[in-house]
């Protein structure tokens, strides 16, 4: 597949077939996402992949519930009224979740561990797959709590939860806002 085909045609896709995805498919993205570069190239991260849908039912569940108690106005909101919903999956039933964690936190942690997932992300839709980032989860997972249900040690500081899986359908493309571009000169 041509990059570009790749950049312009990835989904943040919120629908997925119940089909496994083999684990040497899930090797060669992570493969993929460890090419990313990293600052000083320390490649500081770490990748756990969760295929039980009970662990998944359950880290959506504590996952909605410490949104909803951190951020207690976000009930209220449109954006995230689906939150309220006790039927609502925050992993949207995806068959496999990667985590990409910074081992410890470190300088830049935050950018390598996005910039992995970018490459990740792109990898899974060269194989057809669907994939969808899912900050909801981000802030239980960083909780001792959240890191305790992982078994991630308490050093470990999860950055990039992304979804993948076999897309049900097409996904629609959401419009871009135009760049805003400065010219200095
Ligand atoms: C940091 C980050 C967090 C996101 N969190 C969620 C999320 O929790 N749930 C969700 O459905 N989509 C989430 N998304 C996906 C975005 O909504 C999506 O990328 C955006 O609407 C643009 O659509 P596209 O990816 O199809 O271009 C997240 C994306 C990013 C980059």
């Amino acid at each position: 597949m041509e990059l570009h085909d790749a950049i312009y045609g990835r989904r943040a896709v919120r629908e997925y077939l119940p089909k496994p995805i083999d684990q040497s498919v899930i090797k060669s993205l992570i493969d993929a996402a460890i090419q990313a570069p990293s600052a000083v190239n320390q490649q500081p991260w770490t990748f756990t992949v969760v295929r039980n849908e009970r662990v998944l039912d359950q880290l959506s569940r504590e996952s909605k519930a410490h949104m909803l108690k951190s951020h207690p106005g976000i009930r209220e909101s449109d954006h995230f009224h689906s939150l309220n919903d006790p039927h609502f999956q925050i992993f949207y039933h995806a068959p496999v979740l990667i985590i990409i964690s910074a081992i410890a936190p470190a300088p830049w942690f935050v950018e390598d561990c996005a910039l992995a997932a970018q490459n990740l992300m792109l990898a899974a839709y060269e194989e057809g797959l669907g994939s969808c980032w899912i900050g909801f989860a981000q802030g239980y997972l960083n909780t001792p709590e959240g890191k305790a249900l992982l078994g991630f040690p308490i050093s470990c500081a999860p950055v990039a939860p992304i979804i993948i899986g076999e897309p049900k359908g097409e996904t629609k493309p959401v419009a871009r806002k135009e760049a805003q571009i400065r010219w200095v000169s």
